[in-house]
């Protein structure tokens, strides 16, 4: 079932660019560059409130997709990890959508958050990978996604489609509340339609990650750093990491370092920065700047023009092909997960079925 790939992971990484083309083929229309959602028995334009519970890397995926329906839906979002939402006590007033985000649809505390809010009188939205699955039946607007079978632990497929949904539902409220004119429409669904040939130009740099990973291996602590939309990428490349390869790993904030984390920094510890070329970029390469004067080894992850400006005297770069900045996050999914994998392979871990973890966590 792996084909010529060594792991399951590998290999659904691998999937992405068809994967995410056939969610997206579900969610857009090619012929008009339109967003095509299913048929809503609720007015979407009319939600005052988004409320997005997820776990893990389903939980990046929403913190993701709050820059998108804050920027393009002009709505408040409230997001929390499904093991605190439930237990505090959020205020859900009518008139609220709660989208619930996740692989297996099973995930036993986004389920309980789901009942929690359906109780409360929220819209139920969920985007899950499963369509059988008990998330997917207890929904008022199920929203699947199209990765297929995901066998590895770490979830790689699953997540670019999910952000593929969540950037497509976006543009929808925008359409619907009048704050997205029909020129922007096609000029927002054309880019996500860019997407696929991007992953492929993504994965394209396998070989250099492969070749790279020797380096972090041997590393204690890594620290990732993003801004903006990139934050959420920065947690889940640590995420990744932690759980595969074993290695302790944080995501932070660029502009958060200095608030503390750098106090770790050393010639140690590998630096990974996710930061395509834009307006944000210039605050990063500044910080990156105060961890290269502690000595700090840095990976960083951007465009040409990014390394142009940047690259000199880091550890190791990777180059990311120039992409919108609204699929970013899909594009760079695919090193920050290479990486992970590649560095899992060079410590020999059970890279699919890594200790202490299930693939589906069906108890709280
Ligand atoms: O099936 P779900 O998306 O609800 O699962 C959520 C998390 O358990 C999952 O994303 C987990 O964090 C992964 N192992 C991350 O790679």
């Amino acid at each position: 079932e792996k084909g010529n790939y060594r792991h399951f992971m590998q290999k659904e990484i691998f999937e992405q660019p068809t994967v995410v083309a056939q969610t997206l083929g579900s969610y857009l229309r090619q012929a008009d560059n339109s967003v095509a959602l299913p048929q809503l028995d609720f007015d979407i334009s009319e939600i005052r409130r988004l409320t997005i519970v997820a776990c893990g890397t389903s939980y990046y995926a929403g913190m993701v997709a709050k820059y998108w329906f804050e920027h393009f839906a002009r709505v408040p979002v409230d997001i929390d990890v499904a093991s605190e939402f439930r237990y505090r006590e959020p205020v859900l007033e009518d008139g609220g959508l709660a989208l619930f985000i996740s692989q297996s649809g099973e995930t036993a505390d986004t389920l309980a958050a789901l009942r929690h809010c359906k109780a409360n009188g929220q819209v139920i939205g969920v985007v899950v990978n499963v369509p059988t699955s008990t998330m997917a039946r207890e929904a008022d607007l199920l929203l699947p996604t199209h990765a297929g079978p995901e066998i590895g632990v770490a979830s790689t497929k699953a997540f670019t489609c999910q952000l593929a949904v969540l950037a497509a539902l976006a543009a929808h409220m925008a359409v619907k509340k009048g704050l997205m004119n029909r020129e922007e429409e096609q000029s927002v669904v054309s880019h996500l339609l860019e997407t696929p040939a991007c992953l492929n130009a993504a994965l394209d740099h396998d070989d250099d990650i492969a070749s790279m990973a020797h380096l972090i291996a041997p590393a204690r602590d890594v620290l990732y750093l993003g801004r903006g939309q990139d934050y959420p990428l920065a947690m889940e490349g640590a995420l990744k990491l932690k759980e595969i390869s074993y290695i302790h790993a944080e995501g932070y904030a660029s502009g958060e370092m200095k608030h503390g984390p750098i106090a770790l920094i050393d010639d140690e510890v590998p630096v990974v920065v996710i930061a395509p070329s834009g307006p944000l970029f210039e605050k990063t390469v500044s910080n990156m700047e105060e961890v290269r004067a502690r000595g700090g080894k840095i990976v960083l992850i951007s465009d040409a023009e990014g390394l142009e400006e940047a690259g000199e005297g880091c550890m190791a770069t990777i180059e990311m092909p120039k992409v919108h900045p609204l699929i970013a996050p899909l594009v760079y999914a695919i090193p920050v997960q290479l990486l992970a994998y590649h560095v899992a392979v060079v410590k020999g871990t059970d890279v699919d079925q890594p200790r202490n973890l299930a693939k589906s966590v069906t108890v709280e």
